[in-house]
């Protein structure tokens, strides 16, 4: 996005997997808009931090544990209370369901799931007292696509939209939504190991005929966050330049 308009001033933005890809994007372009930022990642994200400058924070936070969710509102408070969560971390192995244990499945619903309801349980009452918050939830237009060995995963991006539709009924009386962004393909280091043959038959089911950058994500999240979004929640937004299309 090259608008810079100040949308986000006077908010506070969490963003979680914000060290690189996606998530760094995202962080970045609240920034500009004129969000404080509060990047945060398995380690404390000082590279995103230091690419935004003073107005963001890098703090560590495992989103599959509850400890660290805690621990994170009581740092926040010291910056601001949290008005926007955009819930980016993910995890994706590919293993065909022969290939599928437990331990697996779990990590995936835990990084990919869990980490939605625990953002809530410590960020909503805040935002209720201010009668405005916004919650993103990362999915993943993988949902609708017939791609092999991913079964975890697309149950938990499936889950996510679940989660922010219900989750938009229980907050909507406090001016706080709740919607699901679904990415297509995009080049980040989590894509790097697709050959450039496979990244190509993927994008060129698209209507749009390129690979998606980071970049290309933040505009939904920046509307979505945005007092412009205050009459949408519940929903799901595909990003992924006319791949797939919802009816
Ligand atoms: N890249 C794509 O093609 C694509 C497509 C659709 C959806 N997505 C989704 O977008 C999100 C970001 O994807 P990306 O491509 O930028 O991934 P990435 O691997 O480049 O970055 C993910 C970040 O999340 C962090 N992370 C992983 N587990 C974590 C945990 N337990 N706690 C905190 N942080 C953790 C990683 O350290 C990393 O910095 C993911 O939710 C992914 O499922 C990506």
């Amino acid at each position: 996005m090259n608008t810079s308009t100040g949308t986000h001033e006077g908010r506070t933005a969490l963003v979680t997997g914000a060290g690189q890809g996606i998530g760094q994007a995202i962080a970045m372009a609240l920034a500009k808009r004129g969000a404080r930022v509060i990047a945060t990642d398995l380690a404390a994200p000082d590279a995103t931090v230091s690419k935004i400058g003073s107005n963001a924070f890098a703090l560590q936070l495992d989103v599959t544990r509850e400890e660290d969710w805690r621990s994170v509102l009581l740092q926040s408070r010291e910056i601001g209370d949290v008005d926007i969560v955009v819930n980016n971390a993910g995890y994706f192995p590919h293993r065909l369901i022969d290939e599928l244990d437990l331990p697996t499945w779990r990590k995936t619903m835990a990084t990919n799931l869990d980490s939605h309801f625990l953002s809530v349980k410590y960020f909503l009452p805040a935002m209720r007292e201010k009668k405005w918050g916004r919650f993103i939830g990362i999915s993943s237009n993988m949902v609708g696509l017939a791609i092999p060995g991913m079964s975890h995963y697309i149950a938990s991006k499936m889950a996510i939209v679940g989660f922010m539709r219900g989750l938009a009924n229980d907050v909507a009386g406090d001016g706080v939504t709740a919607n699901a962004l679904l990415p297509g393909l995009i080049n980040t280091l989590a894509t790097a190991s697709q050959s450039d043959e496979q990244k190509r038959s993927t994008w060129e089911q698209q209507a749009i005929k390129r690979l998606g950058e980071p970049e290309d994500i933040t505009g939904a999240v920046l509307f979505l966050t945005s007092d412009d979004a205050a009459f949408i929640t519940g929903q799901a937004l595909v990003v992924d330049g006319g791949q797939y299309r919802v009816g």
